[in-house]
């Protein structure tokens, strides 16, 4: 674990924050999809030495590195008594990336609320090369829509809210209706399944798992993903993932 410092933790609204650490040279050649570990709880103000969690990086920012966060539950709540200066204790860069080199393609991003955290940079990484690129963005109401404003690049936007509160009423994989090429999905298990279903034949699937961590370096097996391939794999999401093949992913053993 290293020790890094807060620069800004700021609330966005009720249920999700945005926080800016200090990070060393290596942690800031992330690529969009890798994550890091962080003990959240501020001077054992939760007495919990097992709160850590993992938390994909969102986007760099000079010499730090952004994460998006939403509170759900006591690790999370615990980041948001985080103050700048304060110190964290931080493991990482960990996890495989997303395909960024990519040129001239036709690129679908679809993100289910706290989903979204992964895009901002890979959106900075995509969108100098030429590439078209939609995004959709569903959530169950207007306040799961977060960081538009880091998304001025790509060419569409489509939003909806199960709750009608933004954009259209609806699930974001009713709108799903166009060809990729590739495509780049986060979010709750249902929706990135679904989302397969609705994408193309021929469009490649890369997908950011969200399975719950706990060691985040290969050790605990508490994070398995069953993958076919020419037969059943075992995969760890912490140490194989996050981003998996999404054809490959067997949904149905997953929880929710
Ligand atoms: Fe421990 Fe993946 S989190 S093995």
């Amino acid at each position: 674990m290293a020790k890094s410092k807060i620069i800004y933790n700021k609330k966005i609204n009720d249920n999700y924050f945005t926080m800016s650490i200090s990070a060393s040279s290596e942690t800031l050649k992330a690529k969009p999809g890798n994550f890091i570990m962080l003990k959240t709880n501020k001077n054992n103000l939760v007495y919990d030495p097992l709160l850590r969690r993992s938390f994909a990086v969102s986007d760099i920012e000079e010499d730090n590195i952004v994460i998006t966060y939403k509170v759900i539950g006591k690790g999370t709540l615990g980041l948001t008594y985080l103050r700048e200066n304060d110190i964290i204790e931080t493991s990482g860069l960990l996890g495989n990336y997303f395909n960024c080199s990519l040129n001239n393609k036709r690129i679908a991003i679809i993100a289910g609320g706290i989903g979204i955290a992964p895009f901002p940079l890979l959106v900075k990484r995509l969108t100098k090369k030429n590439n078209f690129i939609d995004l959709y963005y569903g959530g169950k109401s207007k306040n799961d829509i977060v960081l538009l404003d880091k998304f001025k690049e790509v060419d569409n936007i489509f939003i909806t809210t199960e709750d009608g509160s933004k954009g259209k009423k609806g699930l974001i994989t009713d709108y799903i209706n166009r060809e990729y090429e590739i495509a780049f999905v986060c979010g709750p298990n249902p929706m990135m399944m679904h989302s397969i279903y609705k994408l193309n034949e021929t469009c490649e699937i890369e997908v950011s798992m969200e399975e719950r961590m706990a060691c985040g370096i290969g050790l605990c097996m508490g994070c398995i993903v069953n993958l076919r391939e020419e037969t059943m794999k075992n995969k760890k999401c912490c140490k194989d993932g996050p981003i998996f093949n999404g054809r490959k992913v067997v949904w149905q053993n997953l929880n929710n």
